[in-house]
């Protein structure tokens, strides 16, 4: 498992264990999807472990401060996008090249997009819906391309879930961004 934050992964791991008590060998490390040398020194961390077999591409942010397309920072399209959609190529692309290395056989990438890349959202969040609807555009070509050496791609794309990512957002701050944008929480 991989994360940028360490709290986080300690709190997973813990789950996992407590979860699954035969669980199988586990390890964790601290990794920004955003930097690719990150990203392939996560990867080639595994190398001793016979490369990767799986995929999840799932880290993303929806920041408090993106907006409609007046209000939305630049500041924060570009970290949305560097970690939503860079973050999901680099991942892609080192999954690729290690299951290449490792000739793997029916390995499968799996990205996270969200509901937004299919309809949208009527509570303003543009750098976000974006990033997800590149991330599943990317991930429906990266099928296409892969298919031919056999390796599997394909996008989750979850309704609202009450979670870190969006609980500000949504939930916190619904009635402020409800009276801005003039629309009903529901
Ligand atoms: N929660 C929802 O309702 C919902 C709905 C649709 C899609 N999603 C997507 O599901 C995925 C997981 O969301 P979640 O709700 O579990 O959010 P979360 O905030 O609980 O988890 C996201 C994780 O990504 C990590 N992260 C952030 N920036 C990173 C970076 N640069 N490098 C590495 N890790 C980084 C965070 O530390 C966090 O642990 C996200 O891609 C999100 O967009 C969530």
């Amino acid at each position: 498992m991989a994360d940028i934050s360490e709290p986080a992964l300690a709190k997973a791991i813990s789950k996992v264990k407590e979860t699954i008590p035969n669980h199988p060998r586990l390890e964790t490390i601290k990794c920004d999807v955003s930097k690719e040398a990150d990203v392939a020194a996560m990867v080639s961390h595994l190398d001793s472990w016979g490369g990767v077999d799986i995929m999840f591409n799932n880290a993303g942010i929806m920041h408090g401060d993106d907006a409609d397309a007046i209000d939305t920072p630049e500041k924060i399209w570009d970290l949305t996008h560097n970690i939503n959609v860079k973050g999901v190529w680099f991942g892609s692309k080192h999954a690729v090249l290690s299951m290449r290395n490792h000739r793997k056989k029916g390995a499968s990438v799996i990205n996270t997009a969200s509901v937004v890349a299919l309809v949208g959202s009527a509570t303003p969040q543009l750098a976000y819906t974006a990033s997800k609807g590149a991330v599943l555009a990317m991930t429906r070509e990266l099928a296409i391309v892969h298919a031919r050496e056999g390796i599997r791609f394909n996008a989750l794309c979850p309704a609202p879930l009450k979670y870190a990512c969006n609980s500000v957002v949504l939930y916190q701050t619904s009635t402020s961004r409800a009276l801005k944008f003039g629309i009903s929480r529901h």
